[in-house]
């Protein structure tokens, strides 16, 4: 029920924001000093582009947005491996599919995968993890719709190590709901190094 209300809110916020978002994202990222072509090098680096160089190859995109990312992965990856994607957000994908990408675009929740057991190679994501309530749920689908060998990339946003560690700990737990463009999300806080002193992306890779 709660999860629901909370994939509502996810989907109104994120169709509001179709428009201006390629506008605003883009200039942060650049901030950063990385954009969405050294992303998709880093993804594909960590899901070992040549480990999937067979036919019929499928690399499956969970919360694409509007197709920023995957307009880098597809101008990177083979021409023989399928680029599918997923959103919430109808709009955010109806500007994903100008962007022809993706060979075959999905609207759903990525708690429910709709693609059958063991089809993708690869599953990759980008700033969307934050976003989900059940994370367990997702991770649960990612692994089951994964060929064995299979290979994940997530990039995400988190907070960093924080100062006062026991107050964290209320505030990680209860109080962690934050709004991003009024969509609800949750940061994930991680310990690490000080060239990440003021947050950044990480990617977490892993062989199933
Ligand atoms: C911050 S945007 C990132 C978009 C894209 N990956 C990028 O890097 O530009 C998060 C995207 O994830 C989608 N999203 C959020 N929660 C989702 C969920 N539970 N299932 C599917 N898509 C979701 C949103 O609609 C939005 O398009």
């Amino acid at each position: 029920m709660f999860s629901h209300a909370w994939n509502s809110a996810l989907e109104a916020s994120f169709d509001r924001w179709a428009n201006a978002y390629d506008a605003e994202v883009q200039p942060k990222l650049a901030r950063r000093g990385y954009g969405y072509r050294q992303l998709a090098e880093i993804v594909l680096g960590h899901v070992q582009l040549d480990m999937i160089s067979c036919r019929k190859a499928q690399v499956f995109e969970l919360g694409v947005g509007t197709g920023l990312l995957g307009t880098h992965l597809r101008a990177l990856l083979p021409e023989h491996v399928r680029l599918a994607g997923l959103d919430i957000s109808a709009e955010m994908l109806k500007r994903a599919g100008l962007t022809r990408a993706y060979d075959q675009t999905y609207h759903s929740t990525a708690e429910h995968l709709p693609v059958t057991s063991n089809s993708c190679d690869a599953v990759v994501s980008a700033f969307m993890i934050h976003s989900i309530l059940r994370r367990e749920l997702v991770l649960s689908e990612i692994f089951r719709v994964l060929k064995p060998g299979g290979k994940l990339a997530l990039v995400d946003l988190y907070r960093t190590t924080p100062r006062w560690p026991v107050l964290s700990v209320l505030v990680d737990n209860i109080l962690s709901t934050r709004l991003e463009r009024g969509a609800p999300s949750r940061y994930i806080r991680v310990r690490t190094h000080k060239r990440d002193s003021q947050g950044g992306e990480g990617v977490i890779q892993r062989v199933r």
